[in-house]
């Protein structure tokens, strides 16, 4: 809001209506049509011109050196998994300022990485608070206190560190993303892990059918892009789940394929797939990473958390 109303002759109402139109910050006026803003404000054309143009003006347009980015990546610190083979696959953890990926089919352990993350975040650093947005009621509390107890947390100091918001649908998943930098900025909370459980489920039960595909894409993309700026702004890890279909004309190799497609993977920093191993152990394969090599490795989900097999 602050940021919109920077702009001369934006006054209250009207910032008010090009927030609810969906123009939050200054990038989303800069790009946005004359036109679109007259709609979304009722302002008149040159109005609408001046904001564009004070928008572009205004606006960092995010250009950096080289050496500035190798600062910001000095920052970046790894939450641990628990689990030594797990750790050593992505070098240390789940790096923050990243959007982080675990797909797999259902009961493939996705649930308890987030749970066992939240935990182990707290425990190397006890400053840190959790957002924990679940779409799919599988938050659990018990089992929040089992891995604290076993991690040497007091459980009920862990789980008041970590905030849980249910999601009711994929509008109202998307609207908590975007309060998240709220809790930030104004309330001053230190988050710096934000867990989505699941990242697609809303929108696969909600657009089915070829014809509405287009349309969840466009809304997938506007979320992963509200979780890729929380991620970097605030250098906190953006940790999501996903599920997998089946690929039926696939002949050769694993049959499944991550929901979200395009959108969801190239938005996703780092990619990970897990399966259901032998004797109800867990493979994580790491699929997708910028500086990491492929690999996997094998855990068993316990417990008091993740342990290497
Ligand atoms: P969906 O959300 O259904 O797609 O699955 P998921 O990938 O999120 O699976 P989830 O993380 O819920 O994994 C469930 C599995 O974790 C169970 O089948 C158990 O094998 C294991 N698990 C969960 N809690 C415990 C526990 O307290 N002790 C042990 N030993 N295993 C557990
Ligand atoms: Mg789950």
């Amino acid at each position: 809001m602050s940021e919109i109303t920077s702009i001369p002759g934006v006054g209250a109402a009207t910032a008010e209506k090009l927030t609810s139109a969906g123009y939050h910050d200054l990038l989303s006026i800069a790009v946005a049509s004359i036109g679109s803003l007259v709609e979304a404000t009722g302002v008149s054309e040159s109005v609408s011109r001046k904001m564009i143009q004070y928008a572009r003006d205004n606006l960092n347009m995010g250009f950096e050196s080289g050496m500035a980015v190798m600062k910001k990546r000095e920052l970046v610190t790894k939450i641990s998994t628990g689990c030594e083979g797990f750790n050593n696959l992505l070098e240390g953890g789940f790096e923050t300022g990243a959007i982080c990926e675990c797909f797999g089919e259902f009961g493939s352990g996705k649930t308890q990485v987030g749970h066992v993350l939240a935990t182990q975040l707290l425990k190397s650093d006890p400053e840190a608070r959790v957002v924990y947005i679940d779409t799919e009621n599988t938050f659990r509390p018990e089992r929040i206190i089992q891995l604290a107890t076993a991690a040497g947390l007091d459980h009920e100091e862990a789980l008041n560190k970590i905030m849980v918001a249910k999601a009711f649908n994929s509008d109202h998943q998307m609207l908590l993303a975007e309060k998240v930098d709220e809790l930030i900025t104004r309330d001053g909370q230190n988050i710096k892990l934000v867990v989505v459980d699941s990242l697609t489920a809303h929108f696969r039960a909600e657009y089915i059918g070829r014809g509405t595909l287009a349309e969840r894409q466009q809304k997938l993309n506007r979320h992963m892009s509200t979780l890729g700026k929380l991620s970097s702004t605030h250098n906190l890890c953006v940790f999501v789940t996903n599920q997998v279909m089946s690929k039926p004309d696939q002949f050769f190799g694993d049959p499944t394929t991550a929901i979200g497609g395009h959108v969801v993977a190239h938005a996703s920093t780092f990619r990970i797939y897990l399966r259901k191993g032998k004797k109800g152990t867990r493979v994580a394969k790491l699929i997708d990473a910028p500086n990491l090599p492929d690999g996997e490795c094998c855990f068993m989900v316990t417990e008091g958390g993740l342990l290497d097999v």
